[in-house]
């Protein structure tokens, strides 16, 4: 099984490699499942700037640079995003990424992992990230924990070094969260594999009657 850990933020400085270090270390340590970065800032995505929405477009032409993120996002089963909150909502770059999607995504599960430098822990766009994950096909999980002051939690390398009862509580709550991903993810794949990945929304050829 393959799970893609969605860095969200491509700022040159960020605080949000911390927190993706940290989750691939204790993501090693969960059997039965690859973990994979997807950086958006190694990407480099244009502007989404499509005639007509990915999920009504099955003759789409992509560019290669677009390919590569949808061909990787195609091939995890399930997704970690990691995301800071940038005035109330998600990063610009995320959603853009998020936009390029049609069903790559689709049927599979996704553990929201938020943070920020302050107490809230960047909790608002978690929950932005939630529905719009959900308007994907995919099933966020329940529960999330909102990583707040990441600055004092983690080092550069990615070690949990906040020894308060928050960074306990941290230490706990998350390996159990990815526990959680790769075992709803497993679940998940054989209904998944009934249906087909592609399947564009029927059109309307004339507006329903109102
Ligand atoms: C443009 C911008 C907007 C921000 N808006 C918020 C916000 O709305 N709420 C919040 O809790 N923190 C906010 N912050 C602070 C972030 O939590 C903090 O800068 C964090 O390090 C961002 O993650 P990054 O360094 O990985 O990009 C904002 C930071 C930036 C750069």
């Amino acid at each position: 099984m393959k799970v893609g850990i969605v860095l969200g933020s491509s700022r040159s400085v960020r605080l949000g490699e911390r927190v993706c270090k940290f989750i691939l270390r204790e993501a090693d340590k969960v059997p039965g499942a690859d973990f994979q970065i997807l950086d958006l800032r190694e990407y480099g995505l244009p502007f989404y700037d499509e005639a007509i929405p990915p999920q009504a477009n099955p003759a789409r032409n992509p560019s290669r640079t677009v390919q590569r993120w949808l061909a990787d996002v195609a091939s995890a089963d399930a997704y970690v995003f990691v995301t800071p909150e940038y005035n109330f909502g998600i990063p610009g770059v995320l959603k853009n990424a998020l936009d390029f999607l049609a069903y790559e995504a689709e049927g599979k599960p996704a553990l929201i992992v938020s943070y920020s430098d302050n107490v809230r822990g960047g909790d608002l766009a978690g929950q932005e990230l939630r529905l719009i994950v959900s308007k994907l096909g995919m099933f966020p999980l329940p529960k999330s924990i909102p990583l707040g002051h990441a600055e004092r939690l983690f080092d550069e390398s990615g070690v949990l070094v906040e020894r308060s009862d928050w960074g306990a509580r941290v230490s706990i709550a998350v390996p159990r969260l990815i526990s959680d991903l790769v075992r709803y993810a497993a679940a998940l794949g054989p209904i998944k594999a009934e249906n087909p990945t592609f399947r564009p929304l029927p059109r309307a050829s004339a507006p329903a009657p109102l």
